[in-house]
């Protein structure tokens, strides 16, 4: 067999967030793969890292007081841990934050630049004068310039769908101060994406690089027209600056997108220096100069909302700064739970941390394995099939085996299995069954490897019913054929744990010890276990029980508070306009039910002392204030509490007042401001009101 060189990767988690089970979706897929190919013999690195760069994480630094550098190296931190919860075997990781990116983004770019493939063009934006940086889109909300829905993003509109620039937004304001932005222009840099037409036609079709329905989304988006890529920011940024920039003119950033991906070769240059002069030393150039491409293989697993950056930008960069382009970029759809868009409010959407605290990460490995298959589908994470499925399947069908063998050879034969196989057509069939486990692996259609497997265990279970060892001990004269079963039982057993063991590589780690042996490769299996003595047998797996689905679910209902939701980005998803979304995946922050902070942060609420209070001739509901809320002129506002109150009550009162609601227009006048009250418009209303010691125009937060 000819061992194939290998060079893997996952999207690398945004350095602002923590890691759910929707990315877990990603990583435990490709380390499936990762772990699958290694055990078929063959020399696979698997290399990740933190996307530190980009306005957002700079936000999130300043509003917990720290450094980016301090914010990233907290998070990357968090991010490993997660991922070695859940078994994520990465050979290394690292962050975009690094020597080697930058070194290598400055000679993409340097080399893209000297053959002619940037452009500069000066740019209109939209600026926060408060904050003095410019808006990405999802950083404006405004009305709708085609519906007039108010509370839109700057690139798209969620009510009418129509994608616009932010600076086409009616009554812009940024979400990040609440200021209206101003109009400002500055120089960019550009990709010159369009140059690269006829070299992705030909790359997109060719090889099988790219699944049929990316192939055909790509078809969309070259009959579209490709555009320039703005690749430039303007500080202030986390980032790396542009090199080679004339001196006079401001510093220019990278765009995070820009040196994201070159994260991934950083990672591996890190590696390799790590293992410079060691048995398991890795040539750089091996996996990345363009004459060597066919020597290695290079594989990005992606989710399908970034297939835009990896299959438009990334091969285009790569090939126009004269290095490999991947061998083949894998997209995988988006995780549901229980049929809905992972939700806050239902407590489905949850954390690696908090999943990790109630249930096994191996339960969730299964159930992911046995629904992803080489397609780009959303896959369905239903927390009662998970359950079902889990326990019938791995307690029930496959430790079962175990657990009701092993117990006789080791009480009555000192732990020894058979000197022959009694069912070697049986235990051939399950050995074949192997070569198309191992295709299925390949083919990434870990749906159909959990079938198969199922089905030998299944085989195995019928056997064992047949035989009743359990019976047969009982009777005089059976030793040898007691024997002879259990054998064939651990045998079939021996088979699943490798068949299993990219999947549950812990568990089978443990089988491992149990059965006594010393590798879990595929080609292992042809090898069985005849005269070879096993240990004692200890309970592999627990059943899944409702009590800890449901604890889960609470516990995420309570830590996903608003502080740690993951923050809209500016480098988060690819933009409607960047087309980038190969289906209609949708970000995180659009997957919460609840608002943001920024969005609670725009309403103004301020402490106002009731001047005057009285009856509206003809409104039978309406109170009329004359509130003081610290400004020039006192405000008047109608509230619809009559019912409840006699106006004398309320006057020289301290109230709360929402002073930056639109003004409304009434038959009685302009209302220009809200008081709050609690309770129920119907039954009765309490006017909240404040300790004398609050001061007049104080802002409520
Ligand atoms: N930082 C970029 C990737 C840069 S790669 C050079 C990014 N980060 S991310 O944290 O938002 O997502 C990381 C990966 O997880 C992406 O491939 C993304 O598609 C995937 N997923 C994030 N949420 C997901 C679900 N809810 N479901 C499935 N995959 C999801 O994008
Ligand atoms: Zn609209």
């Amino acid at each position: 067999m000819k061992v194939r060189e290998i060079l893997v990767t996952s999207a690398l988690p945004y350095a602002n967030g923590y890691i759910h089970l929707g990315h877990l979706v990603e990583y435990i897929q490709t380390d499936i793969w990762v772990r699958a190919m290694k055990a078929q013999g063959h020399q696979v690195t698997y290399v990740c890292a933190d996307d530190a760069h980009g306005t957002a994480i700079m936000l999130k630094a300043q509003d917990n007081g720290i450094t980016p550098e301090e914010q990233i190296a907290t998070v990357k931190a968090s991010h490993e841990a997660d991922f070695a919860k859940f078994l994520i075997n990465f050979d290394n990781y690292h962050s975009t934050h690094s020597e080697e990116n930058k070194e290598f983004s400055e000679l993409i770019y340097r080399r893209l630049s000297s053959a002619g493939h940037i452009s500069t063009k000066d740019v209109e934006q939209l600026f926060d004068p408060e904050k003095q940086l410019f808006l990405a889109d999802r950083f404006v909300k405004g009305t709708c310039p085609e519906c007039g829905s108010a509370d839109q993003y700057g690139d798209n509109c969620e009510v009418c769908g129509t994608t616009y620039n932010a600076t086409e937004l009616k009554n812009p304001q940024s979400t990040l101060s609440g200021a209206t932005p101003i109009l400002k222009t500055s120089k960019h840099y550009f990709f010159n994406l369009p140059e690269f037409e006829q070299f992705l036609k030909d790359w997109t079709r060719s090889d099988n690089r790219l699944q049929t329905s990316v192939a055909n989304k790509l078809q969309e988006w070259f009959e579209a027209g490709l555009a320039t890529w703005d690749i430039s920011r303007d500080a202030p940024y986390f980032g790396f600056q542009i090199p080679d920039t004339p001196s006079d003119e401001p510093d220019k950033y990278f765009y995070v997108w820009l040196d994201a991906p070159v994260g991934y070769m950083a990672s591996f240059k890190n590696l390799c220096d790590k293992r410079a002069g060691t048995d398991n030393a890795l040539d750089f150039d091996r996996y990345w100069m363009q004459e060597n491409e066919h020597k290695t293989e290079v594989y990005h697993f992606i989710g399908k909302d970034i297939v835009y950056f990896h299959a438009l930008f990334w091969p285009a960069m790569l090939a126009g700064s004269e290095l490999r382009t991947p061998t083949g970029v894998f997209a995988h759809g988006f995780l549901m739970v229980n049929g809905e868009k992972m939700s806050k409010s239902r407590g489905t959407f949850i954390k690696a941390e908090t999943y990790a605290e109630h249930l096994h990460p191996e339960y969730l490995r299964y159930y992911f394995a046995s629904k992803l298959s080489d397609k780009v589908e959303d896959i369905n994470l239903d927390l009662e099939d998970f359950m079902q499925k889990v326990n019938s399947d791995l307690v029930g069908k496959v430790v079962n085996i175990a657990s009701r063998s092993a117990g006789f050879l080791v009480k009555k034969y000192d732990g020894m299995l058979s000197e022959i196989c009694v069912e070697s057509e049986l235990l051939e069939d399950i050995t074949k069954t192997g070569d198309e486990i191992a295709a299925a692996y390949e083919n990434r259609e870990f749906s159909r490897a959990m079938r198969l497997i199922m089905q030998c265990a299944d085989k195995a279970n019928e056997y064992i019913d047949a035989k009743k060892p359990w019976s047969l001990a009982k009777l005089e004269g059976t030793e040898q054929e007691v024997q002879d079963v259990c054998s064939v039982a651990i045998n079939i057993f021996r088979q699943l744990m490798v068949y299993l063991a990219p999947v549950l590589p812990e568990l089978t780690n443990n089988a491992k010890a149990f059965l006594n042996i010393d590798s879990l490769d595929f080609a292992s299996r042809n090898q069985w276990l005849l005269g070879h003595k096993i240990n004692k047998f200890k309970p592999l797996m627990q059943r899944i029980e409702e009590k800890d689905i449901e604890a889960m679910v609470e516990d995420s209902k309570a830590s996903l508070t608003q502080a740690d939701a993951p923050a809209a980005t500016d480098n988060s998803k690819p933009t409607a306009k960047d087309k980038a979304s190969a289906t209609d995946a949708s970000t995180d922050a659009e997957q919460a039910d609840y608002i943001g902070i920024e969005d609670f942060a725009k309403v103004e609420m301020k402490v106002a002392h009731v001047v005057a209070c009285n009856h509206v001739e003809g409104a039978d509901k309406l109170l009329q204030f004359t509130l003081d809320v610290g400004e020039d002129k006192p405000r008047n506002v109608f509230s619809g509490i009559r019912k409840f109150y006699e106006p004398e009550q309320l006057v020289n009162k301290k109230v709360i007042c929402v002073t930056n609601l639109a003004p409304r227009k009434m038959k009685f006048g302009v209302s220009e401001g809200m008081v709050l009250s609690t309770g129920d418009p119907k039954t009765g209303l309490t006017v909240v009101t404040l300790p004398d010691a609050c001061v007049v125009g104080d802002v409520l937060a």
